[in-house]
């Protein structure tokens, strides 16, 4: 059984903090639910740490639709979120119901991410009327920006904060079953936690939200680009894959991979056998 909206909902009643994070293959995916983690997010942040994009804009639904089937044939517990690209909501709330519907049918998601506050209420209406889960995602939303024009903390100024409250607001009352809070100051986003009945899940957002997310390839120490000044590296895994990648290269080139472990050999008499034949045709 996989991990309901209702479990994530009953979290914040009960406040049981929760560790979300990004997966984007199978085999990760399995490693971040055997380490416990309940709540899966297939970003599009996967544009810029596995596509090497600069930005998430180029990420399409085919993308997503593609990385979520390997990451839901990689869990058994998780409940995975399709994250909706860039232009794939934001034309009508048709428009997402077809995009969110290709991610739960053919991509095995339980629910669907989208960005936006107010602007995006009626068709996270639309969704969960139509019985789609919606996680909402506000603050910093990197699909904005060429019109945010960078990715700094937003919700700084008193009028932000109180745009960002009621943005939060609406998506708590259009139905969301959580929020993101991207890179708002921790004053806002403890006060946003508490002005609002659903779970916000924070990245760069502070100690006080509900949960947290980070990428995976952040914490792991994965992504050789631009690491967030949010993101806590739990590993350095880009240094470790590439002294056991050193190693193997040096043994191949040095004749000493493979060796007898690492390979097969001919049952003797078969070998002999085929050493007469090959006699025999010369
Ligand atoms: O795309 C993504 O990975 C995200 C998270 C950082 C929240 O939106």
């Amino acid at each position: 059984m996989r991990t309901t909206i209702s479990d994530v909902r009953s979290w914040k009643k009960s406040g049981t903090r929760f560790a979300t994070l990004t997966a984007y293959d199978a085999s990760m995916a399995a490693i971040v639910e055997a380490a416990g983690v309940r709540l899966i997010l297939v970003g599009d942040s996967l544009g810029m740490v596995f596509q090497g994009h600069d930005s998430t804009i180029p990420v399409t639904l085919d993308d997503i639709v593609y990385h979520t089937r390997a990451v839901v044939r990689g869990t058994k517990t998780a409940l995975v979120v399709s994250d909706l690209p860039f232009l794939t909501y934001h034309k009508s709330p048709e428009q997402a119901l077809d995009s969110a519907g290709r991610c739960i049918q053919e991509g095995g998601a339980q629910a669907v991410k989208l960005e936006g506050g107010r602007t995006v209420a009626a068709t996270v209406k639309r969704l969960t009327d139509a019985g789609i889960p919606v996680l909402g995602h506000i603050g910093l939303t990197p699909q904005s920006i060429h019109q945010l024009g960078g990715y700094g903390t937003q919700g700084k100024t008193a009028s932000q904060a109180k745009a960002l409250l009621d943005d939060a607001q609406s998506l708590n009352d259009a139905g969301a079953f959580a929020v993101v809070l991207e890179c708002v100051p921790s004053e806002l986003a403890a006060l946003l936690t508490h002005s609002i009945s659903i779970p916000t899940i924070g990245i760069g957002a502070g100690p006080d939200c509900d949960g947290q997310i980070q990428v995976i390839h952040d914490i792991l120490g994965l992504f050789a680009g631009f690491v967030p000044r949010h993101a806590k590296q739990y590993a350095t895994l880009a240094d470790t894959a590439r002294q056991a990648i050193e190693r193997y290269a040096a043994e191949v080139e040095g004749h000493a991979f493979p060796d007898g472990q690492h390979s097969v050999a001919m049952k003797p008499d078969a070998l002999e056998t085929l050493r007469e034949q090959i006699q025999d045709l010369e």
